[in-house]
């Protein structure tokens, strides 16, 4: 039993009287540690994918099962405990609250699940400093997210997707508008994340992060096709 597995997922839009297929039958299975590279022009269905693999997005057909469950057949309740409990989801483009601190942004998706700690349990605050530290950032905890790079709040987005423990990180397009030498640090960090076991599925349509994932899918125009399999360890500079 796969951790996720999508069978046959389509979505249809309709747009200017016309509907079409955003995703198209796509399929995929992605296990504990696995980390899995989705690459694919703009517009040819990637977030689309990964909000129907999230509980987000209801598809028109196919089916998102999620430890063996079909995540549709779940009430909207259950489906929003799943995606917070299981869920660790870096969006597209900026997130993160600007009134709030990064250790607040980071701490925010635990007191949205739970609000208390069970005795023995650290402090959601704790937990999110050690989570600052994993990322690298950890003398940044008590900053606003307006006085950060766009690599470091990158690495505070990926914190708060790891804050409840996450079976799944899904991230999308995370090294977007970040330099090479920063986007390299973000794709370190999400393999170290995939090694410690939690599974990191992820969108990108910069060829440069593909060294990372241990396999990589194409998306074109909905349709998803394997595109490399293995673990590659050289990069795209050639080093
Ligand atoms: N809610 C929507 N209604 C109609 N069309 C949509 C909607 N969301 C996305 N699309 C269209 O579906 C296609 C895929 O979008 P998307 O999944 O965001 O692509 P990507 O993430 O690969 O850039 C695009 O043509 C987009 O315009
Ligand atoms: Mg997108």
């Amino acid at each position: 039993m796969s951790l996720l597995q999508l069978n046959e997922l389509t979505k249809e839009y309709r747009r200017g009287g016309r509907t079409f297929n955003a995703v198209d039958r796509a399929s995929l299975s992605v296990e504990p540690g696995d980390f899995i590279n989705i690459i694919g022009r703009s517009g040819s269905g990637k977030s689309t994918l990964l909000n129907m693999s999230a509980g987000l997005i209801k598809p028109t057909q196919g089916t998102v099962f999620f430890n063996g469950n079909d995540i549709y057949q779940w009430n909207d309740t259950e489906i929003s405990l799943f995606r917070n409990e299981k869920i660790g989801y870096v969006l597209q483009g900026l997130s993160l609250l600007s009134n709030f601190t990064v250790l607040e942004n980071v701490c925010m998706p635990w007191f949205l699940f739970k609000r208390e700690t069970e005795p023995g349990e650290p402090l959601p605050q704790e937990r999110a400093q050690v989570l600052l530290e994993k990322t690298g950032i950890p003398h940044l905890s008590a900053s606003y997210p307006k006085e950060l790079s766009g690599g470091e709040m990158r690495r505070v987005a990926i914190a708060r997707s790891l804050i409840n423990n996450p079976a799944l990180l899904i991230a999308d397009e995370p090294t977007s508008d970040l330099d090479a030498e920063t986007t390299a640090e973000i794709m370190q960090l999400l393999s170290a994340i995939a090694k410690e076991g939690t599974a990191v599925l992820i969108v990108t349509h910069e060829l440069d992060t593909l060294s990372y994932g241990k396999k990589t899918y194409a998306m074109n125009s909905g349709h998803l096709t394997l595109h490399l399999q293995g673990q590659y360890t050289t990069t795209l500079n050639g080093d």
